[in-house]
């Protein structure tokens, strides 16, 4: 077990040092986004190591079986080849996945939400699953299919936040006076904050179907509103260093950009060590980002994690 998860450690670490080949290549899909440090923001840190070795080990084994992690990747039918990527490679690492698309495609199983409009997925999406698997889950992980995650660093942030809890967390913007989770960098709500969510969504007045503004406004800054109404808040999620963990760029990016601003520390200075989500991957960065992950390691360098989260029941998961 505790090879595994040293092995799993590695990956992370390696995967990052893969992308520098990546990018060197120069395969990578150039994001005009920016990266904001807005300090005044909301947000919430990862647990840092010393306080998990506080934990007691018959604790530990019940905490890393407490996360119940449901995902929803949306889905349209021009995603098709990011979509066998993402089945085939960190969704399988979910508890449960499910691909919601906008209409029947005929290749792949998904549910089908007969709509292009990617706020009425975005709520069709989260009633069905609050529907579903209300008492099933307990974290429920929204995607575009263009997004990596790493599902074992998105529990290990859970670790101590509880999922009675009203809040939602990702990477944060702010728009105005909202302050919202990105989509791009995947949407993370507790079972409270689906269930607030569920209970407006047939509210026309407190969470429309559509935006009061002229102008289109995009399904996380809508979902925001209507959080907002419920009394849930975006939170920004961060490392115990204060490093993003939900990034709506590439590694592919990010080392480009460590390369200009801090040439000594590319790999250290590029992203959290702990990240749980990047964007805007081609279907070949999917698969270089699951070896670097889950496969690579260097013989003989060891990790070593005091929590294991074991792979989903009668799942293939790498
Ligand atoms: C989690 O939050 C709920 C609701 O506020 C509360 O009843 C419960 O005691 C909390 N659990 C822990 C472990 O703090
Ligand atoms: C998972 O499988 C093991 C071995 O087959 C079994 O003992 C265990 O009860 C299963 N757990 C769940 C949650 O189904």
């Amino acid at each position: 077990m505790l090879s595994e998860s040293s092995l799993f450690l590695k990956g992370v670490l390696l995967g990052s040092v893969f992308c520098v080949l990546i990018t060197m290549l120069g395969h990578i899909k150039i994001d005009y986004g920016k990266r904001t440090h807005h300090h005044e923001r909301h947000h919430l840190q990862a647990p840092n190591k010393e306080d998990i070795l506080k934990i007691s080990e018959d604790e530990r084994t019940e905490l890393s079986k407490s996360f119940r992690v449901y995902c929803i990747i949306l889905v349209k039918p021009k995603d098709v080849r990011l979509w066998a990527a993402v089945k085939e490679t960190w969704a399988k690492h979910c508890d449960k996945a499910e691909f919601f698309s906008s209409e029947n495609v005929k290749v792949f199983e998904s549910v089908n939400m007969e709509t292009n409009d990617m706020w009425l997925m975005m709520r069709k999406a989260y009633k069905y699953a609050f529907d579903k698997y209300r008492d099933q889950y307990n974290w429920f992980f929204l995607a575009h299919p263009t997004t990596f995650a790493i599902i074992e660093n998105l529990k290990y942030f859970l670790l101590k936040k509880n999922s009675s809890q009203p809040f939602y967390l990702g990477h944060t913007a702010k728009s105005g006076d909202l302050e919202y989770v990105s989509v791009g960098g995947g949407i993370v709500l507790s079972i409270e904050s689906i269930k607030r969510l569920n209970s407006l969504l047939s509210i026309p007045e407190k969470c429309p179907e559509k935006g009061r503004m002229v102008r289109e406004v995009s399904e996380d800054k809508q979902l925001a509103v209507c959080l907002k109404y419920a009394g849930v808040f975006a939170e920004n999620a961060e490392d115990s260093k204060g490093k993003d963990v939900f990034n709506t760029k590439s590694v592919g990016i990010f080392i480009r950009e460590a390369m200009t601003n801090h040439p000594n520390q590319v790999v250290e200075g590029c992203c959290s060590d702990m990240a749980i989500t990047f964007n805007g991957l081609t279907c070949n960065q999917m698969y270089v980002m699951m070896y670097g992950v889950y496969h690579l390691r260097a013989f003989g360098h060891v990790f070593n994690d005091v929590l294991v989260f074991l792979p989903v029941n009668g799942s293939d998961n790498d």
